[in-house]
């Protein structure tokens, strides 16, 4: 986002604060609690927004360097993303041609000297463009095999406007403007490529993965569940909607926004006084507040479990060990209110979805972003 759309968008977000309200969605909309917990909708849902649908898995400063690598497995297909000697990325299967252990463990890191991978199990090795360059016992062991054809399983990786996408589905291709949908218009602009990357908490939690998101898509409810944290800093049920494609973004003001009604607008910083719930379909919110941003990526595990991985990406690498301290307390403590406030009161939601009751969820005209998942979500898996 450039400084001209900033100050727009700030200028919309005091009109809304102005007039005591937030964008709307024409209806209201109603949502089977089944869908919640059924393992069918569970099956289909997995299958088609998460195996076969491109997954965002961070920005470009995730894996800056060459032989950085980032390795996850919650797509049903486990996923090793590696930057080659050139710079450009390359995504594989990470399953080891051999016997099938997985090259790298599910993290971040650097490759072997930052060359290639060593399989934990028997040692074949790939470089970073996936080739097989090494098979101990070789000669004796394995006579006649191809190594050619024993490279690592490819995926579709794409990398734009500071932001990696991967097709977990090696069958599958896609087009990351078209995921996109325009968001990057958006989004772009906050340092998505040359931030630190300050590290992730992964959260297991025994809920479905769309109530977690649904908790990220609405700020109707800071009031009441979060009165002592965010709702100190932002305003409740205010937020400016955009749709983008399958995706949204929504535009929230600071408490403190009217301030700069005193100022003039040559002089307003217009990242103090708003922040960015940026949602990515299916499962990524990309929060962007004041001079940095976190990812939030939720997984589903089954109907009744999921997991995300939360991450913090700060503008610089801390100086020194107080500022490491400053930046790990801050992560900490909007972790913490996530996982305290909100994750303790959806898990109790869940209960109650569990008890088996035929009843509707209910989704206001003020809840656009809850709308636009379920709307998505069904449009994909209907087709
Ligand atoms: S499974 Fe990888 S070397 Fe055997
Ligand atoms: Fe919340």
């Amino acid at each position: 986002m450039q400084r001209q759309d900033q100050i727009r968008e700030i200028k919309i977000l005091m009109d809304l604060v102005e007039r005591k309200t937030t964008t709307m969605a024409d209806s209201v909309m109603e949502i089977d609690v089944a869908e919640y917990t059924s393992q069918e909708q569970f099956d289909r849902e997995k299958l088609e927004l998460f195996r076969n649908y491109p997954q965002f898995v961070g920005p470009s400063c995730l894996v800056p360097n060459p032989g950085d690598f980032y390795a996850f497995d919650d797509t049903g297909i486990p996923i090793l993303i590696v930057r080659n000697a050139k710079g450009d990325l390359n995504a594989f299967v990470n399953i080891c041609s051999h016997r099938g252990a997985p090259l790298a463990e599910c993290a971040s890191g650097q490759a072997r000297r930052g060359k290639m991978f060593s399989c934990p199990y028997h040692g074949w090795s790939y470089d970073l463009d996936g080739k097989l360059i090494g098979i101990p016992f070789g000669k004796e062991g394995f006579p006649g095999v191809d190594r050619d054809k024993l490279g690592l399983r490819a995926l579709q990786v794409e990398e734009k406007y500071g932001m990696i996408f991967v097709m977990p589905n090696p069958e599958l291709k896609f087009d990351i403007d078209e995921v996109l949908g325009g968001i990057q218009e958006r989004i772009s602009g906050f340092g998505f490529e040359d931030h630190h990357y300050l590290g992730v908490k992964k959260v297991h939690t025994d809920f479905s993965w769309k109530l977690n998101m649904d908790t990220f898509h609405e700020f109707y409810h800071f009031e009441f569940l979060h009165p002592e944290s965010i709702s100190t800093m932002a305003y409740s049920n205010i937020a400016n909607y955009e749709q983008y494609g399958r995706n949204h973004s929504m535009g929230s003001p600071s408490l403190r926004i009217n301030e700069l009604k005193d100022k003039p607008e040559s002089e307003w910083e217009p990242r103090e006084f708003s922040s960015f719930v940026n949602y990515i379909f299916p499962n990524t919110v990309i929060f962007v507040v004041n001079d940095h941003f976190q990812t939030w990526r939720v997984y589903p595990i089954s109907p009744d479990k999921s997991v995300v991985y939360h991450s913090m990406f700060i503008p610089h690498k801390p100086r020194d060990n107080s500022e490491q301290k400053i930046f790990d307390d801050y992560f900490q403590m909007i972790n913490d209110v996530a996982v305290k406030e909100d994750y303790g009161l959806v898990d109790k939601v869940h209960r109650g979805l569990q008890a088996g009751l035929d009843r509707k969820v209910i989704i206001g005209r003020n809840e656009p972003g809850v709308q636009n998942m379920h709307r998505q979500l069904h449009d994909l898996i209907d087709a």
